[in-house]
C-alpha cells in the first residue's frame, strides 16, 4: 500500500452504515472511492455525494449510488485530497480543477477529512500556485485585478485552450510563492468581480490523515 492509498483506507474506516458521504476528486480520493466501492459491495449502505463528474463516473464503476447536493440536508463525512496542508489545517485545493464543488460539499459537512502523502505538508501554504475559479466573461480584467494582490497569474489550459470546469468555468492559478495570511487573501480574492472562488480552504479541515511511503498513517486534528 502507498502513502496515498494508506491515507485513503485510514479515512474509509470512518464511515458507517447508513452515512451521507462527500467524495473528492484527484488521485488520493481515487482510492478512497475504490475503497469505498469495496465496502459498498461487502454491504455498507451509504449515499454519496460527488464533488466532480469524474468522481461520480468511478464511484458508479465501483457501485456507489449518487444523491444531489440539494437533495440533502447534510453531509455525514466528506473525505477529499488536497494541494498543501499546513499545521493549522489551512490547505490549497483545486489541482485537479474542482475546488467551487469540493468547497461546497467541505462547507455542508459535519466532517471534512483530508487525505494526503506526507509531500503535501507544509510551514507556509503558497508554493503550490493557488488555484481561483473565474467567470470566462472579462477574464482578463479579473487577471489583472488579482495581479494586484501579489502574484503571477496564468490561465489553466488543456489541449491549447482554457480548461473548462464542470461548472463552465476558467481556473487562473496563482503564484503568490508565499501566503502568510490566508484568512485576508481568500477575502481579498473572493471580493474580486469575476471570481467565483479561490482554493484556499481555511479552518475547514476536521482531520488530516498523513499516509507515509511505508504504509504507516499520521493523523491530526
Ligand atoms: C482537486 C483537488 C485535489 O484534492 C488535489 O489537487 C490533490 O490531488 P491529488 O490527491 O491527486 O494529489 O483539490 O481539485
Amino acid at each position: 500500500m502507498n502513502a496515498k492509498q494508506a491515507a485513503a483506507h485510514r479515512a474509509v474506516q470512518y464511515i458507517e452504515d447508513g452515512m451521507i458521504i462527500g467524495l473528492g476528486t484527484g488521485s488520493t480520493s481515487y482510492w478512497a472511492i475504490r475503497y469505498l466501492g469495496e465496502k459498498v459491495k461487502q454491504g455498507m449502505r451509504i449515499t454519496a455525494i460527488a464533488t466532480s463528474d469524474e468522481t461520480e463516473r468511478l464511484g458508479l464503476q465501483c457501485g456507489i449510488k449518487f444523491s444531489k447536493m440539494d437533495a440533502v440536508e447534510h453531509i455525514d463525512i466528506d473525505i477529499d485530497g488536497a494541494d498543501e496542508i499546513d499545521q493549522q489545517r489551512n490547505l490549497i485545493k483545486g489541482g485537479g480543477g474542482a475546488l467551487l464543488r469540493e468547497k461546497i460539499v467541505a462547507a455542508g459537512s459535519k466532517t471534512f477529512i483530508v487525505i494526503a502523502d506526507e509531500s503535501k505538508m507544509v510551514g507556509v501554504l503558497g508554493r503550490f500556485p493557488l488555484p481561483v475559479e473565474i467567470i470566462p466573461f472579462g477574464w482578463q480584467h479579473t487577471a489583472r485585478r488579482l495581479l494586484l494582490l501579489g502574484c503571477k497569474t496564468i490561465i489553466r489550459q488543456k489541449e491549447a485552450k482554457p480548461f473548462i470546469t464542470d461548472n463552465g468555468n476558467y481556473i487562473l492559478d496563482c503564484h503568490f510563492a508565499s501566503i502568510p495570511d490566508p484568512v485576508a487573501l481568500q477575502q481579498q480574492i473572493n471580493n474580486i468581480p469575476g471570481v467565483v472562488e479561490n482554493g484556499l480552504f481555511v479552518k475547514m479541515a476536521t482531520r488530516i490523515v498523513i499516509g507515509y511511503d511505508d504504509g504507516t498513517v499520521k493523523e491530526f486534528s
